[in-house]
């Protein structure tokens, strides 16, 4: 199965999809990214992956900007889009055009904490536990049905870094994992 992956950052999900692209059951066919400066790009490159940029901050709205991923995707033979770290809300039109055929990892146990600063949110709401969630993208943000959670205790002594580094390592665990079992 192919797959697109998105991301607008350091990349490590995409990192763990790339080296376990072997064994799994995915063919990356190219990735994405709206920032120009994400470390994703050079891992992508790394591992002679395309990588196609287009740089948000080029385009007046969103729309237009979207409207050219899509013509960029239509060009493209895939079957789904993973969004790893793509920190963009996609526009409508471009959600209904693949429906069911984009998945995205959020850091926090959804419904719990949509949206940004979830390790700080998490902190600041004293909640015992914390985790990560693969769920489709719908129309509305980070609210698709969910795939999978993984979840795991926090301890008093965790702090916003090692919260965020524990959901990261889980994440990049479980998100290749999970997308290649989706497939099957
Ligand atoms: C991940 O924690 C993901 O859940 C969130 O953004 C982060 C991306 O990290 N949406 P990376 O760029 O894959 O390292």
């Amino acid at each position: 199965m192919k797959i697109i992956v998105f991301f607008s950052g350091v990349g490590t999900n995409l990192l763990s999809f790339l080296i376990k692209e072997k064994k799994l059951n995915y063919k990356i066919i190219s990735t994405f990214t709206n920032n120009p400066h994400a470390g994703g790009i050079k891992i992508a490159q790394d591992f002679d992956k395309p990588c196609k940029i287009l740089d948000h901050t080029q385009y007046k709205s969103r729309e237009l900007h979207d409207k050219e991923i899509q013509y960029f995707l239509s060009h493209i033979d895939f079957d789904y889009i993973v969004l790893a770290g793509y920190m963009r809300i996609l526009s409508k039109f471009l959600v209904e055009e693949y429906e069911g055929r984009i998945i995205n990892i959020h850091p926090s146990l959804l419904p719990k904490y949509p949206g940004l600063n979830t390790h700080q949110k998490v902190l600041d709401a004293d909640e015992k536990y914390h985790g990560t969630t693969i769920h489709f993208v719908t129309h509305e943000l980070d609210s698709g049905p969910i795939i999978t959670q993984q979840r795991f205790k926090i301890e008093p002594n965790d702090t916003l870094d090692s919260l965020k580094d524990k959901v990261k390592i889980i994440e990049n665990d479980l998100y290749p994992k999970t997308i290649s079992e989706l497939l099957r």
